[in-house]
């Protein structure tokens, strides 16, 4: 195998296979993202955060952050005063609504500018922090603490932290970041993150705690054009795209989920889900063709995409493929 056809190969690999977070991507193989060569570090933040779909206060608030820890270190630099930074965050929305990949991408963003000394994302949930007896719970919830050292801690569904009420150890682990907030400050930060409602009922049930998280953030649930732009963006970083029937399948279906009042929807996960699935399906079918062009390598038609709502969906009325 030729070195080109090896980096495509590669290339290939990474884009179906493993596109689960793009800052691995970017860290174990640059020279793929040839487009970024030449940004800086902090340039690929800003530019990772300009390409997410929607969330435009998210992206304004972050930039914001930056010009003004930004300003706060050349403030310090010629001895005017500058405020405490303290950075720990709220982050509020469903499932699906971008809240790791912003705290992923504010990890290195941090780190470019100095305010973290590693930035990479511990992501941690319930049952890794709690034990199961006394003392367990410190303990686990000390060693993730210290794993994060360096970067950011990011606990997802945190309102669970607080299920169990008094007796539970959820409260002990509570406890433990909050003591583990004073005894490493500035060296790692902590971000809360879960469903808007569970989210402010904990912190009204833990009144020391909102305070100490000047910073909150909520994520809506995407539109159903977003989804729409998410679902192209997603392909086409795969160098795939859907047929003209197949889009109309898929906005279809959106329009569905979206309408339906009873669950919000707007989870960039499930068209994640939705687009691996589809590219397995197109694999299966493309296998049994003998030559199929480059065109047919990179189009999903609409009988690849399958839904796993039974809810009736719209039909297509479609002459082309
Ligand atoms: N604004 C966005 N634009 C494009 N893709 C997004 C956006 N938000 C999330 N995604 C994608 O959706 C998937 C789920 O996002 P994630 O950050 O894990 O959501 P959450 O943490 O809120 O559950 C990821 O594959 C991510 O890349
Ligand atoms: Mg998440």
């Amino acid at each position: 195998m030729t070195h080109r056809m090896l980096k495509q190969e590669v290339k290939h690999r990474i884009h179906v296979v493993f596109d689960r977070e793009s800052k691995g991507m970017q860290m174990h193989y640059p020279q793929m993202e040839s487009h970024l060569e030449e940004e800086s570090p902090l340039e690929n933040c800003l530019a990772q955060l300009n390409r997410l779909v929607g969330l435009t206060q998210i992206r304004e608030f972050v930039k914001e952050i930056y010009a003004w820890l930004e300003i706060n270190k050349r403030r310090r630099a010629v001895g005017l005063m500058t405020e405490q930074q303290v950075l720990h965050m709220v982050f509020t929305g469903n499932p699906g609504t971008g809240k790791t990949t912003v705290a992923r991408i504010l990890a290195q963003l941090f780190k470019e500018i100095g305010i973290l000394s590693k930035g990479h994302l511990i992501e941690v949930e319930r049952a890794d922090l709690v034990g199961e007896y006394i003392g367990h719970t410190a303990q686990k919830t000390r060693e993730h603490v210290k794993k994060a050292l360096g970067g950011i801690l990011f606990i997802d569904e945190a309102y669970s932290l607080a299920r169990g009420g008094e007796k539970d150890f959820g409260k002990e682990a509570i406890d433990t970041l909050v003591k583990s907030m004073e005894d490493y400050r500035n060296h790692f930060i902590l971000i809360l993150a879960g469903y808007s409602e569970e989210m402010e009922y904990f912190l009204r049930m833990n009144p020391g705690l909102p305070s100490r998280f000047p910073i909150h953030l909520h994520f809506p649930d995407f539109s159903k054009e977003q989804l729409m732009q998410i679902t192209e963006k997603m392909l086409r970083e795969r160098q795939y795209r859907l047929s003209l029937a197949a889009a109309e399948k898929f906005k279809n279906h959106l329009i569905n989920m979206v309408s339906k009042s009873d669950q919000p929807f707007g989870n960039a996960r499930y068209i994640r889900n939705v687009i691996e699935q589809a590219i397995r399906h197109h694999a299966v079918r493309l296998l049994r063709m003998r030559y199929p062009s480059k065109d047919e390598l990179m189009t999903i038609h609409s009988e690849d995409l399958v839904f796993s709502s039974h809810r009736k969906e719209q039909k297509v009325h479609s002459w082309y493929n």
